[in-house]
């Protein structure tokens, strides 16, 4: 299967596309974290995006689209993948479908004032890019990652005024992607407002379903 997370910032993207790729067996790719190993590692592509990412804006949809077109190429995308993050503007969702089209693109439906409240309290491992949420997913031992057993942090873009920056973004370049695929009859929309376990039993039945379908078609 190749699926694309699809919904604003906060809805769940990382969360639950990590456990359903795990769950299908298939590679999850996350731009967002390709972007922020980049800007850790100092790198050129790093230093070109530091600044959109803290401004809350989108990198240029070319070094995008690069960056995505080298990585579905790998090996290890043979079976499928899930893209987190990626399309995220008509031009990248065009180009995609030059190349690879996406079997289904799930649409994590969830109000604004939820993925508010969601960023501004978000906990992540600055190791393994495990995300956490005090009150709605907290870590076995508070502070720490259950993996690495680190020190949590926060996102440099988690600041309350680029969470809404960040929405504005997603609402003028990446909202108009919902019809984009409806369109073409590629669109799954799921309610993702209900606590994570609830989201991924229903995200795991319906991504089944497709399958299904699609290899009947
Ligand atoms: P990216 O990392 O993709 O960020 P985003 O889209 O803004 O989404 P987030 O990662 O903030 O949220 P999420 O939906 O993954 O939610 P999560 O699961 O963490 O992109 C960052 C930046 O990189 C962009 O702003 C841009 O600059 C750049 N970029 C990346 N891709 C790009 C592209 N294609 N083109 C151009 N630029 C690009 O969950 C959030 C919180 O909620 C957590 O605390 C979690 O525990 C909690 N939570 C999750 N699910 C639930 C639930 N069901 N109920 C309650 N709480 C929940
Ligand atoms: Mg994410």
């Amino acid at each position: 299967m190749k699926l694309s997370i699809l919904g604003p910032p906060g809805s769940g993207k990382g969360t639950q596309s990590t456990r359903l790729a795990d769950r299908l067996g298939i590679v999850h790719i996350s731009t967002g974290d390709i972007l922020r190993t980049a800007v850790k590692d100092k790198t050129v592509l790093g230093k070109k995006a530091h600044e959109f990412i803290n401004s809350g804006q989108l990198v240029p949809d070319d070094v995008m689209i690069g960056i995505v077109k080298e990585r579905i190429s790998e090996k290890d995308c043979k079976k499928g993948f899930i893209l987190d993050g990626f399309p995220r503007t008509i031009p990248q969702a065009e180009m995609l479908d030059t190349i690879i089209p996406l079997d289904g693109v799930i649409f994590f439906d969830v109000s604004e004032e939820a993925c508010v409240a969601r960023l501004t309290t978000r906990k992540i491992c600055p190791k393994c890019g495990l995300i956490y949420n005090p009150t709605t997913h907290p870590p076995l031992v508070a502070g720490k990652c259950d993996k690495c057993k680190g020190p949590l942090a926060t996102r440099d873009d988690d600041k309350v005024e680029t969470v809404k920056e960040r929405l504005k973004v997603y609402n003028k370049s990446t909202e108009p992607l919902v019809n984009f695929y409806k369109n073409s009859g590629r669109l799954l929309h799921i309610d993702a407002s209900p606590p994570p376990d609830e989201v991924f039993e229903k995200l795991v039945e319906m991504v089944q379903a497709h399958e299904r379908g699609s290899a009947r078609d």
